[in-house]
């Protein structure tokens, strides 16, 4: 037990304690695989803004929804409004240190950070046996292969990424948030694509061509390279529900 003359004479009030240990939990991976019929993983896409990583991803959680497959979608924009706000949300509430402390905006380091911190959320998701989509721009190579190197060899789930490949030329042309132009007339710094890189997955999973097709064909091709992974240990449970497009998991097999 620490005596209270230690606790106060800490020279570093961010100093971390050694005493924080990793628990291991009494419901094992393959236990909680069991109950969900699937195996928990990740579903990482990225690409520019605009590429149509948020709509493709949202088809696919509303596909696995009509299966009775358990998923859940972590979106960057929506993300950034809680988990990993910028400064100027947080400052009202929090107040302008603290803002500046944890508020994330576009530098390489606070994506690095952005991406860390949900790539912790996607362990966590994927571990309790969900099927963890994400939708982040996700820029650099480094910061996706560390989340896989996580979720692979500490958390031993799988982790799929999928490159949501659309020419820059036509995720401007669509820029359905504005964003390209203004980034074009220099009022958005670090913009992907425009001025901060992209760097391409060398060996994605999964590479879609989203300049052309539909939102349900991309979505449906993600959904049976799953079932060839054999994530889906059975068949759909409302199996009635389905449309043709949800057919090729049906022939998934098990797969734990
Ligand atoms: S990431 O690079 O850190 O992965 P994230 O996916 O969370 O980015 O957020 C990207 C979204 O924020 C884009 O869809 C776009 O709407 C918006 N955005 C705002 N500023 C930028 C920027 N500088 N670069 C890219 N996207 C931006």
């Amino acid at each position: 037990m620490q005596s209270a003359s230690n606790m106060t004479s800490d020279p570093n009030p961010r100093s971390e304690s050694p005493k924080v240990v990793w628990h291991t939990g009494s419901v094992g991976l393959a236990q909680r695989a069991e109950l969900m019929g699937q195996i928990g993983c990740v579903v990482w896409f990225t690409g520019l803004s605009g590429s149509g990583k948020s709509t493709i991803a949202n088809r696919l959680d509303g596909m696995l929804q009509t299966q009775g497959r358990p998923s859940f979608l972590l979106d960057g924009d929506n993300i950034r409004h809680g988990l990993c706000a910028g400064p100027s949300m947080l400052e009202p509430q929090y107040g302008a240190s603290f803002a500046q402390r944890f508020g994330l905006g576009f530098s390489p380091q606070d994506r690095e950070e952005n991406i860390r911190r949900v790539g912790a959320v996607t362990c966590l998701m994927a571990s309790a046996g969900l099927i963890c989509l994400t939708a982040f721009v996700s820029p650099y190579r480094k910061d996706r292969d560390r989340v896989r190197s996580m979720i692979e060899e500490q958390a031993g789930l799988r982790f799929f990424e999928v490159f949501v490949d659309t020419p820059l030329a036509i995720c401007e042309q669509r820029d359905p948030k504005g964003l390209y132009r203004q980034a074009r007339e220099g009022k958005i710094p670090f913009f992907t694509g425009i001025t901060d890189p992209y760097e391409p997955p060398p060996s994605p999973d999964l590479v879609i061509e989203a300049g052309t097709g539909t939102p349900e064909i991309h979505a449906q091709s993600v959904l049976e390279h799953l079932a060839l992974e054999r994530i889906f240990r059975d068949l759909p449970r409302n199996s009635s529900a389905n449309s043709s497009a949800n057919t090729s998991a049906n022939t998934s097999g098990e797969g734990l």
